[in-house]
């Protein structure tokens, strides 16, 4: 095991599935302003699951034309997904990893599982022919892979409670969950919240946090909702809230040419992730000292690109 200055061992727990059932709130720029900081400013290597049939963050970390060859190649978590519990063959799942997907040029270890429209129509196939169990052994098996390989693992979950985000939840080690400070945003927590208190036999993810997105500094109802999600504990509410700026609105622009980081997260935007980040690292690091380490598989031979990388 591989164990790090700052307490991060990786083959801990490290998979993060980052998940409101309301949309809009910024899980996709997060995850990927997360990634991003967390491959820059801390040297680590990410990796991102795209676990959205809209593939929002796939489009983020890559161009239109490489997005869709990974699609028509196959190489996408539907085609990883489809072979594992539809076919029901062994996944050699580092073909499916997409390495140097960042447009900042000191973010050189941001990894992705893209992913693809036909995500909706595998989900479909799940329910019909009753393979949650499959869907669930294979996500953890993947996670239980990555988990070696990679410092962080960062799932980007669609709005919503679909089968595949059901399988996220109960194999990953925690869930993350960004909020708009506003009412109805804050209700998608509480539907989740109820959600993860149905089946407890069947296991769930710990909490990381609540992270409050697109906070106004100026709004004093923004404040009171920010507040107001700190003093319930079980929010676990991030110290730092982010801000809304134009900065985080165009970073799911993908630049055709490299950019520093400081040129795509300035200012208030880069110190708000870089201090989210921070604050993450340091629960992970906390959560990992207190608990035993999952059992994994061993990692194959063939995942070594990514651990070289670090
Ligand atoms: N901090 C921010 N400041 C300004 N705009 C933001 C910020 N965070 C997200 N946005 C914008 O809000 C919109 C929704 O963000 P995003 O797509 O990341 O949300 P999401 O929760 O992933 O949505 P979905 O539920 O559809 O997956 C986007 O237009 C994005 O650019
Ligand atoms: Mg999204």
């Amino acid at each position: 095991m591989d164990q790090r200055a700052d307490g991060l061992v990786r083959g801990m727990r490290n998979t993060i599935a980052v998940m409101n059932t309301k949309g809009g709130v910024g899980k996709s720029t997060l995850v990927l302003s997360m990634a991003e900081t967390l491959s820059a400013q801390f040297r680590k290597n990410v990796l991102i699951i795209d676990s959205d049939s809209q593939a929002s963050v796939s489009a983020m970390l890559l161009t239109a034309a490489n997005l869709h060859r990974l699609q028509s190649d196959g190489l996408t978590i539907v085609d990883l997904l489809v072979a594992s519990v539809l076919n029901n063959v062994a996944v050699d799942w580092p073909r499916f990893v997409v390495g140097g997907v960042s447009d900042v040029d000191e973010a050189r270890t941001v990894y992705l599982i893209p992913s693809d429209m036909q995500l909706t129509l595998f989900e479909r196939e799940v329910s019909k022919e009753s393979l949650h169990a499959r869907l669930r052994t294979s996500i953890g098996a993947l996670l239980g892979h990555v988990r070696s390989v990679f410092d962080v693992i960062l799932i980007d979950c669609p709005p919503g409670l679909s089968v595949l985000t059901e399988s996220w939840l109960r194999e990953a080690d925690f869930h993350f969950s960004p909020t708009k400070p506003d009412y109805v945003s804050t209700c998608g927590l509480e539907v989740f919240r109820r959600f993860k208190s149905l089946n407890p036999e069947m296991g769930f993810a710990e909490n990381l946090g609540v992270v409050v997105n697109m906070k106004d500094n100026q709004s004093s109802v923004d404040a009171e909702y920010h507040r107001w999600l700190s003093n319930n504990p079980e929010n676990r509410c991030i110290a730092q809230a982010v801000p809304r700026t134009s900065a985080l609105q165009h970073a799911s622009q993908l630049s055709a040419i490299e950019r520093s980081y400081v040129a795509k997260y300035p200012g208030e935007s880069g110190a708000a992730i870089r201090a989210v980040c921070q604050e993450v690292l340091d629960r992970l690091a906390t959560a990992n000292a207190h608990a035993p380490p999952p059992s994994s598989p061993p990692p194959p031979a063939a995942a070594s690109a990514a651990s070289q990388a670090s």
